[in-house]
């Protein structure tokens, strides 16, 4: 019986794609990202989510967004990460719109930890490498790595 969500899984295409001739992120980002007037409702439903969202996030800034279930927090992610597009208005990463940047390319330059995370049996060197899975006999880039976002000492990978 799941074997059709299996094959329909294999199936589907994805709906946003990079266009031709897409930008690099820039590296290291300077002035962050900008929604303006970002307005959306998921595919098939017809009730705003977001409406006219307009914030500046700076980078090395750190921000709680707090409000209640369902008011849209997660979605607010989705659409920086260019899992959705807005239906209206525009976000902006360094001043230039997001979807003028190669996708894989964002995909890389951003790290998501969504709540209904999944934990893996992996090492603690598997985790840090499976955002750029290729650099993962590359142990000097993954020590660096560990001590900058996990902030322990004396550890190994
Ligand atoms: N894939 C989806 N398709 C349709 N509607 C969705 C989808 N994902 C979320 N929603 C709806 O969009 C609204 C915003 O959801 P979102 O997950 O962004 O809220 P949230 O603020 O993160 O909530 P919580 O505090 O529960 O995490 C909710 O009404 C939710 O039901
Ligand atoms: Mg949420």
């Amino acid at each position: 019986m799941f074997l059709t969500d299996l094959i329909a899984f294999f199936e589907m295409r994805p709906t946003i794609e990079s266009k031709p001739n897409a930008l690099p992120v820039p590296r290291p980002i300077q002035e962050g990202f900008e929604f303006r007037n970002v307005s959306f409702y998921y595919p098939g439903a017809s009730r705003l989510v977001l409406k006219g969202l307009n914030f500046h996030l700076r980078p090395g800034e750190r921000v709680a967004l707090i409000g209640e279930n369902g008011e849209g927090k997660t979605t607010i992610v989705k659409l920086m990460t260019r899992l959705y597009d807005p239906v209206e208005g525009q976000i902006l990463l360094d001043g230039v719109g997001l979807r003028e940047y190669d996708l894989e390319d964002l995909y890389r330059e951003i790290g998501v930890i969504f709540q209904d995370y999944m934990r893996y049996e992996m090492t603690a060197r598997e985790n840090i490498a499976v955002g750029r899975i290729e650099q993962i006999h590359n142990l000097e880039l993954l020590r660096r790595w560990w001590f900058r976002h996990i902030n322990v000492s004396g550890s190994e990978c």
